[in-house]
């Protein structure tokens, strides 16, 4: 049995109290702190990079998952590994000719290497990256379009899941972008076992309640 995971996405947070905000999201019961960072140039937004992850970790020990929406993600490998990071999820779209250099280097750091799919990635873009004698731990499917947080749901990406789910049984699959209680069901009967969710629950009254739920749900 796979274990479920929920991660909350800070990006759905309230920035200027970063670090108040993730003690309340693990006292809620949370997992993992999902950590979106972008460059404005991969996609059309910019948020936090390792500065900010670094003055994050001085306040909590928590599972911090970095979701790198960037273009060179090989530059952000060693300054994230100094701030502290516990997970660095790359994109394929690119990374296709230097993701054995990527994932080499970030296990070498000792983070755990994911690679991420937009909606439009055909899923067979990552078979060799789990394939290789070097593998991705975890694969990111991206639900919505990178980029923000609040989006409507895309249900079409979830078929990417199931064909993942059916080869690769012990992969953690991680799904991010417009979860909640309405769709959770969809994503968990499709196979994904990490959960990312920003405003479903930052937006709730009883963040507790819905990352309760959304794990129940899951591990169901
Ligand atoms: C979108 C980010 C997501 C986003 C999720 O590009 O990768 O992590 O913050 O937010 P919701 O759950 O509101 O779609
Ligand atoms: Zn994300």
């Amino acid at each position: 049995m796979l274990k479920a995971i929920i991660a909350p996405s800070m990006l759905s947070s309230d920035f200027a109290n970063l670090a108040s905000e993730a003690e309340r999201m693990i006292e809620c019961g949370a997992d993992w702190l999902h950590m979106d960072i972008m460059d404005g140039h991969f996609v059309p937004n910019l948020t936090i990079g390792a500065p900010v992850i670094q003055s994050l970790r001085k306040h909590t020990p928590a599972y911090l998952d970095c979701h790198l929406m960037v273009t060179n993600p090989m530059d952000h490998v060693e300054p994230l590994a100094k701030a502290g990071a516990s997970g660095f999820t790359f994109h394929i779209e690119v990374s296709k000719d230097n993701w054995q250099e990527l994932v080499h280097m970030i296990k070498s750091k000792g983070m755990k290497p994911g690679v991420s799919l937009k909606p439009g990635t055909p899923v067979e873009e990552v078979f060799p990256l789990l394939e290789s004698e070097n593998p991705v731990e975890m694969v990111l499917v991206m639900t919505v379009e990178p980029g923000f947080d609040g989006q409507k749901f895309l249900p079409e990406t979830l078929n990417k899941v199931c064909v993942l789910r059916k080869k690769y049984p012990s992969l953690d699959i991680e799904v991010d972008g417009g979860l909640g209680l309405s769709t959770i069901d969809a994503a968990a009967s499709a196979g994904a076992n990490c959960i990312v969710a920003g405003s479903s629950i930052f937006g709730s009254q009883n963040p507790a309640y819905v990352i309760s739920l959304l794990s129940k749900i899951v591990t169901s």
